[in-house]
């Protein structure tokens, strides 16, 4: 599997030769760093919650792709009112099975609306499984005991988590939540994208190796192979 990040909570991850494009925000996103939402490519978007740094490019790449949106009932909803025609509603508790495997909604604690207000729903994790592994993406979340029910669906390879505290789970955090959801290996994100969110990377990484895990931190553009 390959993951290329975009800067705050925005990364692709390829998987049985599809795309799958997360939480895309390009647009006003101070972490982009020149990349342009009018290049990337999906077949599939999934959209953990309603929140303007997690969806403000969603609709125009998922009209100029086509790709398939993963999102909470009212996110799907929302979709399909602005023109996007192929978008798939999940809740807590259900999963879909697509071509490249199985994907699970889990709880995420946090909120979810959009930047007029409206309700988006409740904010999602996910749990894949594919044939070339399996992992997590914890969405905006606290640290919360729901995610030790995720070893029971999951052998997890690697999990995307926040790392950048005020509004999400921190470095230690995310740390306890890799313990919870059994995985050694964490892909941070949702950090230094503003002034709240402002971690130090070198003491980030080694709080990882001091327990005898992993931090990535990937550069914004950069590919990495899991
Ligand atoms: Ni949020
Ligand atoms: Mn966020």
């Amino acid at each position: 599997m390959k993951l290329t990040f975009y800067g705050h909570a925005t990364f692709s991850i390829d998987v049985q030769g599809k795309k799958i494009l997360f939480d895309p925000f390009f647009t006003g996103n101070p972490a982009a760093n020149g990349v342009s939402a009018d290049t990337i490519e999906a077949d599939f978007i999934f959209v953990s919650h309603g929140h303007g740094d997690h969806t403000s490019d969603l609709v125009s790449i998922a009209k100029r792709t086509g790709a398939t949106c993963i999102a909470s009932a009212e996110i799907a909803s929302w979709l399909h009112q602005q023109g996007v025609e192929n978008a798939l509603p999940m809740n807590h508790g259900g999963y879909i099975n697509f071509p490249f495997g199985k994907a699970r909604g889990v709880n995420a604690v946090h909120s979810s609306s959009f930047h007029d207000g409206t309700y988006a729903g409740n904010p999602l994790g996910f749990v894949f499984s594919t044939p070339e592994g399996d992992f997590y993406y914890s969405g905006d979340t606290g640290l919360t005991m729901d995610m030790q029910l995720i070893p029971l669906w999951a052998n997890l390879s690697f999990a995307i988590m926040p790392v950048g505290g005020h509004f999400t789970m921190d470095v230690t955090d995310a740390l306890h939540a890799s313990d919870f959801v059994k995985t050694s290996k964490v892909i941070g994100v949702h950090y230094d994208t503003f002034g709240y969110i402002k971690i130090d990377k070198e003491a980030a990484v080694k709080t990882f190796a001091d327990a005898g895990k992993t931090l990535l931190l990937p550069a914004v553009g950069e590919t990495i192979e899991l």
